[in-house]
């Protein structure tokens, strides 16, 4: 069986598609939730979900946070880690030993970033969207999967539009998982 891990930060609207998602014709299931965040919604929707779930809330010492990470990931042994709103960089350590997807509320390489929504909004861009990509160690860096668009429209506020991309996004990670995972062997 092929093992898909997620990791979370914060409310969870796209790590909730996943779980409800069926990965069954992929041979592949959800097998965990890596959270940093230990007050995150997203923890509620594992477990409503009997999915497994860590919290690693951020250390003051950020190696040895990276290296519990690590180890964490490692003990799980996914076939692929989605990174679906986790908001926290990733060490090369990570990015090279894991293969993992990231879904971004930008159409990359524009307004990679924390406040890709806001950032597009205040360049005055006239469309805007999502991109699923590989993780590398830089910030939304990786090689492009998929993209999809998301027009910005007259009024619209950083929440309304962003809205509008994760409605886009859910979609679009689920359907990416399917694709990437037929490319991957089970470990
Ligand atoms: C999503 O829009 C995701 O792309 C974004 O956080 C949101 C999570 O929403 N991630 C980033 O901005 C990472 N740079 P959710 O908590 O409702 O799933």
């Amino acid at each position: 069986m092929k093992r898909i891990l997620v990791l979370a930060s914060g409310t969870g609207s796209l790590a909730q598609e996943i779980f409800d998602a069926d990965f069954s014709g992929e041979g592949a299931e959800v097998v965990a939730l890596i959270c940093d965040r230990p007050d995150a919604q997203v923890l509620q929707r594992a477990e409503v979900r009997h999915i497994e779930s860590y919290t690693i809330p951020m250390l003051p010492d950020r190696a040895q946070w990276n290296l519990e990470l690590e180890t964490l990931i490692a003990a799980l042994r996914p076939t692929l880690v989605v990174s679906a709103g986790f908001m926290r960089i990733l060490p090369e350590a990570i990015t090279s030993r894991f293969r993992i997807i990231n879904s971004h509320p930008a159409l990359l390489p524009l307004f990679p970033g924390a406040h890709a929504v806001r950032d597009a909004l205040n360049a005055g861009a006239t469309e805007t969207g999502t991109t699923i990509h590989w993780v590398d160690a830089g910030v939304d860096t990786g090689e492009v999967i998929a993209q999809e668009k998301v027009e910005i429209l007259a009024g619209d506020t950083e929440e309304s539009l962003h809205e509008r991309i994760k409605i886009v996004e859910r979609g679009l990670i689920v359907a990416t998982i399917r694709m990437v995972l037929a490319h991957l062997e089970s470990q």
